[in-house]
């Protein structure tokens, strides 16, 4: 079996994605899922382009001991050496640089002629080899370049030392057939393909990235990229699950395999959501609510007589655990201690003494308590920034034929403070109030509400993006079997977020116009 490489983008290209900004307590914790999940590569982030992202790509680096570790920097000198500061403390540091070699990039976006695009490619290919022997180079929009220059740039840069070459599908404009075909010529071009790590890197926005990278894989990449629940530029990069899957469902027919524990795809996807609020649509392949669900009789009776019939994957082999029926509110702290162990999580213990007071709220006010709570509960445990302000009280009115009020009473270093506003129902009139207490003007960009599991009792989910007089978005949840109480605790999780990074210096939107304006165009 061939081994192939899964490098996880989805804390650099995913993160880009609008709406999937994380700070950097949410990129550690992500980051360590995906070293717990046993990717090979972790592109942290793109260290240039903002002091924040320089501060989280370093912290991974220095968190992240079983992955090789990577930043992304353009084929420039400033580039190369800040990409190398914030990954050289990793225990196997890589750094990726690309530039364009499309006609239509060189001459619109960067206007360079062809040769001045080969001599940057392998004067700053040879930079990056000066720092660190694990170097990617990235030929952007490969598939739209021509085949004799791009591999002329190939050869030129494995000759300056580059040990992975990647073709990326920038605009998500191939099709299988095609990039397939094209690996294969390209092999063939650019023989010291041969010597090195070949790599696949597949938009989607013609919902191809992940059957062209699996058709790239057929041509012999031995490195795919992708992110997690597909998140990325526009319609998104490949998806981590998908590629995982196809190839350890159809592995005989792929003939290769990845080293991920496919057990922790769940929870990857899971705690993304978690994180950004950004959920994936019921019918998603693999992660989505409805992956595994039998609705139609016939399909129910076919998969009890036997699985095989309409099942090709089990919901186990991805971490989806079926009968999670499990603690109440008579469960000790020892159960709960047990149960997140086997879930996976490892709580200091003061996180999980914070938890557990959580989990007994929960359990009081609902009969049962499934796993999915337990995950939602603690992953906002383990994210959890400084809690500037925190919910005393709320008394809300509200009804058809009144202007809803809210009184909230918010805590501030053991100081309560009481306002009281009205607004257009009665969320709008409790976030007016927590403005006011906060004493700021903020823009709500995003609100949303769902819920953690089924019933009538389940636990409301409550997801909230406001938006600073800077234009930078924080997100923010809470939960409650009460939904008012959620949207309340979302819209508080997200001002916290904002004083925490203001204070820290630390910007969540952070990839500068000018990067955006560069890569994008
Ligand atoms: O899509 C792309 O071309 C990229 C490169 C920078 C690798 O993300
Ligand atoms: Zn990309």
């Amino acid at each position: 079996m061939k081994r192939i490489k899964i490098f996880d983008t989805t804390l650099r290209d995913g993160e880009q994605s609008p709406g999937c900004s994380m700070n950097l307590k949410e990129k550690i914790e992500m980051a360590r899922q995906l070293e717990r999940m046993k990717v090979d590569v972790i592109e942290a982030g793109f260290a240039i382009s903002s002091p924040g992202d320089f501060a989280s790509v370093k912290a991974i680096a220095e968190a992240v001991k079983d992955c090789t570790v990577a930043s992304l920097a353009r084929a420039a000198v400033k580039d190369i050496d800040r990409a190398w500061e914030a990954v050289k403390g990793a225990a196997d540091p890589r750094i990726h640089l690309f530039i364009a070699t499309s006609p239509l990039h060189m001459e619109h976006k960067l206007q360079m002629t062809p040769d001045q695009v080969y001599e940057t490619a392998v004067a700053m290919t040879a930079r990056a080899v000066g720092y660190c022997s694990n170097v990617e180079f990235s030929a952007e929009d490969a598939t739209r370049s021509n085949w004799k220059f791009l591999a002329r740039v190939i050869e030129g840069v494995i000759a300056a030392g580059a040990t992975t070459i990647n073709l990326p599908d920038t605009v998500g404009y191939t099709t299988p057939d095609e990039h397939y075909e094209f690996f294969m010529r390209i092999r063939e071009r650019a023989p010291s393909l041969e010597k090195v790590t070949i790599s696949s890197h597949c938009h989607d926005d013609l919902g191809l990235a992940v059957a062209n990278s699996l058709a790239a894989v057929k041509a012999g990449a031995t490195q795919v990229e992708c992110t997690v629940n597909g998140i990325g530029e526009r319609a998104g990069n490949a998806a981590m699950e998908e590629i995982v899957m196809a190839l350890y469902t159809r592995r005989e027919l792929f003939q290769a395999e990845t080293g991920v524990l496919t057990g922790e795809i769940m929870r990857s996807s899971a705690m993304l959501t978690n994180i950004t609020g950004v959920k994936v649509q019921p019918n998603k392949a693999v992660v989505g609510e409805n992956a595994f669900a039998h609705e139609a009789g016939i399909h129910q009776h076919g998969v009890m007589k036997h699985r095989g019939t309409y099942e090709i994957m089990t919901p186990e082999s991805v971490g989806l655990n079926k009968n999670n029926l499990v603690l109440g509110k008579h469960s000790g702290k020892h159960a709960f201690r047990e149960r997140l162990a086997s879930l996976g999580y490892s709580l200091s213990e003061e996180d999980l003494g914070a938890a557990f007071e959580r989990f007994k709220t929960l359990a009081d006010k609902k009969k049962t308590v499934y796993d999915k709570d337990i995950e939602a509960l603690v992953a906002k445990e383990k994210v959890q920034i400084p809690r500037t302000y925190a919910l005393n009280s709320f008394v809300i009115n509200s009804g058809n034929k009144i202007t809803s009020t809210a009184v909230i009473d918010l805590v501030r270093d053991q100081r309560s403070t009481e306002r009281v506003s009205r607004g257009e129902g009665p969320i709008d009139a409790a976030f007016k109030a927590i403005e006011k207490i906060v004493g700021r003007q903020l823009a709500l960009e995003d609100y949303q509400i769902g819920s953690v599991t089924e019933g009538e009792d389940a636990l409301g989910d409550a997801k909230v993006k406001i938006k600073n007089s800077d234009g930078e978005t924080f997100s923010g949840r809470g939960l409650s079997t009460d939904v008012i109480e959620a949207s309340i605790l979302a819209y508080i999780n997200a001002v916290n977020k904002m004083l925490h990074v203001e204070k820290e210096g630390l910007r969540e939107g952070k990839i500068d116009a000018s990067w955006n304006k560069i890569l994008h165009k």
